[in-house]
């Protein structure tokens, strides 16, 4: 690797292939995302988790090592102290980390909103640093938490007025069942790896669920009949998945019982899911997906504790809302707007007068004319204008002008202008 250079470049800089800048306006709709789910799922009992970007790459090794992610996507690195590092794929390993090094109380409900990397092809909806929104709770095996988990997940896509969204389920049993499965899965896959995609063929042995997981048409053609992991679960496994197919119909969520549905982490025991979008192309349509981890915590040195989450990528729900054509660019602006034709001393000790009485004030700069200033507080969205011409410098007072026919314009005094606008803005009639 070499050193970077400071030398001149011919060509402008840009954002590294497969990433995006979030910039106005959109980034608003990024943070009513956020606060909507904040909200969604602060009213559950969730509390924000914040980990690091990256952990030491043993933590995401859990994740399975025959995963795309884990052989391939993984951005790892050695450090400056020559530790393996890697930045983040995903939260759930990362969140598991944290629980077995701080032994919160149980049962330990969290949730994220956070980048994830990952070196994938890029194409839409799909990115090398996308961000999940995401949940896991850690500590109980309870059926009924994976309930909580699924419903708060399409309650959130609702509630962002998404309606074709649909649930795809599943469960892997427990880890004997999964185990037992795999086993089965590879006697199958052996007996037709002929027939199989040649990349695909070459995971049989060692990845057989990976095979189940492929969406390469030859494979997915020559898989059609694999034995249905819903058939070879244990009793306890199927008591569980009933308690939670009965929650979900109690709560009027419908699903979609999928038994190949594998998920591409090796992590999961017992319930599985994905939420897919029917407004977006099939190889990105799936805006969330989850499920049980309960030997997860164990894998990372903690003590044997049950958990489940969901990840939801932030890029992909919001191309969904707008092929649905809901949750609109949330409208931001200020509230006031300060023009100053008298050399920007007005505007500039007015604004900020006007923020720190918690008003949304925003002025123009540079000493532009009444005409372009006149543009810009339109364009800012206020409400009301304060304008400060020579007029007004001499007698120390300014002009309040409502912007959106709520009543006439008035000349205020000087120190009386803040506490008026504020009255203004509180009852405009
Ligand atoms: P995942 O299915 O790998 O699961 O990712 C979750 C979601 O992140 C996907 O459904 C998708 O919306 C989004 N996503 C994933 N990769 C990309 C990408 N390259 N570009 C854009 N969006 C992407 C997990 O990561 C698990 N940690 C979910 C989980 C939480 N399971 C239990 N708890």
């Amino acid at each position: 690797m070499s050193a970077p250079t400071s030398t001149p470049r011919t060509e402008p800089f840009k954002a590294p292939v497969g990433t995006r800048d979030v910039l106005p306006p959109e980034s608003a709709r990024w943070q009513a995302l956020i606060a909507a789910f904040a909200g969604q799922v602060g009213r559950a009992g969730y509390g924000l988790v914040q980990s690091p970007m990256f952990e030491e790459i043993g933590v995401f090794a859990r994740m399975g090592e025959g995963t795309d992610v884990v052989r391939k996507e993984m951005y790892d690195f050695l450090d400056k102290g020559e530790r393996h590092l890697a930045l983040r794929p995903e939260g759930t390993a990362s969140v598991a980390r944290a629980y077995v090094q701080h032994r919160p109380a149980t049962p330990w409900k969290v949730w994220y909103a956070a980048p994830s990397f990952r070196y994938e092809r890029p194409q839409a909806g799909r990115y090398r640093q996308h961000h999940q929104l995401g949940v896991e709770a850690l500590g109980s095996p309870d059926p009924d938490v994976d309930v909580e988990v699924i419903a708060l997940l399409w309650d959130f896509y609702a509630s962002l007025g998404l309606r074709q969204v649909e649930l795809v389920l599943n469960s892997m049993g427990t880890a004997d069942d999964r185990r037992g499965y795999i086993d089965e899965v590879r006697s199958f896959l052996i007996g037709r790896v002929r027939d199989l995609d040649p990349t695909d063929a070459e995971k049989v042995e060692a990845h057989p669920m990976r095979v189940l997981d492929s969406k390469r048409p030859v494979t997915i053609a020559a898989i059609a009949d694999v034995p249905a992991i819903t058939d070879r679960l244990s009793d306890e496994a199927v008591a569980h998945f009933d308690r939670v197919k009965a929650g979900l119909t109690a709560l009027g969520i419908p699903f979609r019982l999928e038994p190949r549905l594998v998920r591409g982490l090796d992590y999961y025991t017992h319930t599985t899911f994905e939420m897919v979008s029917g407004a977006l192309d099939a190889a990105q349509s799936t805006i969330g997906g989850g499920g049980r981890y309960d030997g997860l915590v164990e894998s990372l040195g903690g003590p044997a504790t049950p958990g489940i989450g969901f990840g939801s990528g932030i890029e992909r729900v919001l191309l969904t809302c707008d092929a649905e054509g809901v949750f609109d660019t949330v409208p931001t602006g200020v509230d006031v707007y300060v023009v100053d034709t008298t050399g920007g001393a007005a505007a500039r000790d007015l604004s900020v007068e006007l923020r720190r009485a918690g008003i949304a004030a925003d002025r123009a700069f540079d000493g532009r004319s009444m005409k372009s200033q006149m543009k810009s507080a339109d364009r800012s969205g206020a409400r009301v204008v304060l304008i400060v011409g020579s007029d007004e410098l001499d007698s120390g007072s300014v002009t309040v002008r409502p912007l959106r026919g709520e009543g006439d314009q008035q000349r205020v005094e000087r120190a009386a202008v803040v506490a008026s606008v504020a009255a203004l803005l509180a009852d405009p009639t």
